[in-house]
């Protein structure tokens, strides 16, 4: 394959198909508006994430080194992948590798589906990409394991809006042919792939203390880049001078990354509209006022008393 490093474009992968890429056609059904996904542990998935890679995902043999960046869609994981890998390697991206081929994502069945000898074979330290909720984590147990999660959240409206035009792109997405309004619905009853976006992010802030567990705000990322990349690298056991933090600064914001040829993720052609708005509050172009007022009396609801609380502007 003709890697980003050497200059050249790299191939375009393969467009997403059931046939190819579900590996079993039997469990997947079809719920509201046309939207296909499969159940796994009770919880909606994409057809993509298959029984068998997540149980691949499940049973990894785990180096105290691991990396595994966890979200729910949407709330800024490519983004945090890409400053990762920058932060692991002084700041440049990793020689012969796009952003999406350097991090394992292995409960997925598309994009760099490697076994479990290639996982294995990997040079440390590895980085894992998963949208699971903690009882579904990479490498089993994340209080079990020595694997240092990383979780992005960002606030909901925002992920509900981002997610709902990624998908009316996608050709591996569920196909939903209902409106805006009626995603709304859907996200907030959890029939989103990945679930409920509340049990989600909630699950990982109910073990954001554990030593090997490190809770980001896509807000804050934006907010304060300098503060959150010295946490993380404090957290990962990385050096970060002043010098790194505005290099990776620079080659990773939002203008940058749709540019640089490590990042833009042009190998996938269906990822074309994939850097959208890169901002915190475009909600606001979607939401009614009455799907606002609606949607914060869930959330406030739902988030009482765990201590946990989103920038939405
Ligand atoms: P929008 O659709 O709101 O623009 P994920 O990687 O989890 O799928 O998240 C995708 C979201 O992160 C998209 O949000 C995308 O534009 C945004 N994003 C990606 N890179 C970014 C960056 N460098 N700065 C800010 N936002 C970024």
């Amino acid at each position: 394959m003709s890697t980003a490093a050497e200059g050249s474009p790299p191939e375009a992968l393969p467009a997403y198909q059931d046939e190819l890429h579900a590996e079993v056609l039997d469990d997947i059904r079809i719920g509201e508006h046309g939207y296909k996904h499969r159940l796994i542990d009770g919880i909606v998935m994409p057809p993509y994430i298959t029984p068998s890679r997540y149980q691949l995902s499940r049973t990894l043999e785990i180096r105290p080194d691991d990396i595994c960046i966890t979200s729910y869609p949407k709330s800024g994981t490519n983004w945090l992948a890409n400053v990762l890998m920058r932060l692991i390697h002084g700041g440049e991206a990793p020689p012969g590798q796009t952003l999406r081929e350097s991090v394992h994502w292995v409960e997925s069945a598309i994009l760099y589906v490697r076994s479990k000898e290639e996982l294995d074979a990997m040079p440390s330290p590895r980085v894992f990409k998963s949208h699971m909720p903690f009882h579904m984590a990479v490498g089993g147990d994340p209080l079990e394991t020595p694997c240092r999660y990383v979780y992005i959240a960002r606030n909901p409206k925002d992920v509900a809006v981002s997610y709902f035009h990624f998908e009316s792109t996608a050709p591996w997405a569920g196909e939903y042919t209902g409106g805006w309004s009626h995603w709304l619905q859907m996200f907030v009853e959890g029939k989103l792939q990945r679930g409920d976006w509340f049990d989600h992010v909630l699950s990982w802030w109910k073990h954001r203390d554990a030593p090997n567990v490190h809770f980001m705000k896509y807000e804050d990322l934006s907010n304060d880049f300098d503060g959150e990349l010295r946490r993380l690298g404090g957290f990962l056991g990385y050096e970060v001078s002043d010098e790194l933090v505005g290099v990776i600064r620079e080659r990773t914001g939002f203008r940058n990354t749709k540019q640089d040829s490590f990042s833009n993720l042009h190998e996938i052609p269906a990822l074309s509209h994939f850097y959208r708005k890169g901002v915190i509050g475009s909600w606001k172009e979607q939401f009614t006022v009455l799907e606002s007022e609606w949607f914060d009396e869930v959330y406030r609801k739902r988030m009482q008393g765990t201590g946990l609380d989103f920038d939405f502007e």
